[in-house]
């Protein structure tokens, strides 16, 4: 068979390991061809794509981001853009198309499946925010780059008793700031799913500091916000840059410093805040997600040849089985919020 796959949205440790193992499998035990469509859905608007032999992926298990490229483009946002993107497919004799992607990748692959794409999806995203698998591969390695950043703003907060603010990845969801504000053992960890209130975060700041905790690091994901009032609408200004993208997200960053300067004006404790930012996104991925990014990428060739298509493989219950596209799109999967109110709960009041 002649297997497409493509890299699309943010990109993430592991996506490498995946084309790794789509090439390598379908060679290995299907005698596939496999062809790399160049920056996501882009390079399939535009034709570009690059033949993928196992000579050339077999070192890039280790290797971060994708050799392929990422865009965020998405052929919807036209109306003559599914009809291109099929063309492609159909004058690339492509049987198959493997979408590795989040929620937006893949809602495209979801949408083209009616217009004749044999589409299989593999979820990716550092953020964790797609239903229909515990687990997307990125994920953990992004948690792991967190918590060792938060392990070291501990000692310079202590050293300086001051307050750090770390702001990590999440637009939509808290599972890096919960993972990671939990292995660090954050002070106060603030999420989408919870509107928080700068008062009751600089009440047990103070409070901890009146016990003799003269330092302390509060974890906010880049997509929390205020409760309702005027702290909302003041945050709201600081970190919504009008940037929007081409599936409607606004770009985000800036609640950590906004927060940092909002502490130091209520409490008079010295306060610093660090965005952790891409480089969350960015290294090799750890042995986790380079095992997890493998076993998808096999699935996804064995899924191709038993001809289960508008699928994607996802993680349940420890094992890759396949789900159906329409229960990974369209919803994020929000954070268990028994993380906050069970496990954190102990150690950040
Ligand atoms: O991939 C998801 C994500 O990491 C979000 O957490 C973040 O808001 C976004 O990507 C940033 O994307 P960009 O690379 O476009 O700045």
């Amino acid at each position: 068979m002649r297997i497409g796959v493509l890299t699309g949205g943010g990109d993430c440790p592991g996506l490498n390991a995946v084309i790794r193992a789509v090439v390598i499998a379908g060679d290995q035990l299907h005698s596939d061809e496999t062809v790399g469509y160049l920056d996501g859905w882009l390079g399939v608007m535009e034709h570009r794509s690059v033949p993928l032999r196992p000579m050339r992926v077999q070192d890039l298990l280790t290797r971060g981001g994708t050799v392929l490229g990422s865009s965020r483009t998405n052929p919807f946002a036209t109306d003559e853009g599914p009809k291109t993107a099929v063309d492609t497919l159909m004058a690339d004799g492509i049987d198959a198309l493997v979408a590795i992607g989040g929620d937006d990748t893949l809602g495209v692959a979801h949408r083209l499946g009616p217009l004749g794409v044999n589409v299989v999806g593999v979820p990716k995203t550092i953020d964790n925010d797609l239903s229909g698998t515990e687990m997307t591969f990125g994920f953990h390695t992004a948690v792991e780059t967190a918590t060792e950043a938060i392990d070291r703003l501990q000692t310079t907060a202590e050293s300086h008793h001051r307050v750090i603010v770390c702001e990590v990845m999440g637009r939509h969801v808290g599972w890096i700031a919960a993972y990671s504000g939990i292995a660090g053992g954050a002070d106060a960890i603030l999420v989408p799913e919870v509107p928080f209130d700068v008062a009751e975060v600089c009440e047990r700041i103070t409070a901890r500091h009146q016990r003799g905790r003269y330092s302390s690091v509060v974890v906010v994901s880049e997509g929390a916000l205020p409760a309702p009032g005027p702290d909302l609408d003041s945050a709201k200004a600081a970190t919504m840059s009008g940037v929007v993208d081409q599936f409607g997200h606004a770009q985000l960053g800036g609640i950590g410093a906004w927060l940092a300067i909002e502490i130091e004006r209520r409490t008079g404790y010295e306060s610093r805040h660090t965005t952790l930012g891409h480089i969350q996104r960015g290294g090799s991925p750890t042995a986790y997600d380079r095992v997890l990014a493998t076993r998808f990428g096999v699935e996804a060739v064995a899924a191709v040849h038993d001809g289960t298509f508008g699928k994607m493989v996802a993680l349940q219950a420890g094992r890759v089985v396949r789900v159906p596209l329409e229960d990974a799109v369209g919803r994020p999967k929000s954070l268990d919020l028994e993380l906050l109110t069970n496990v954190a709960a102990p150690f950040v009041s």
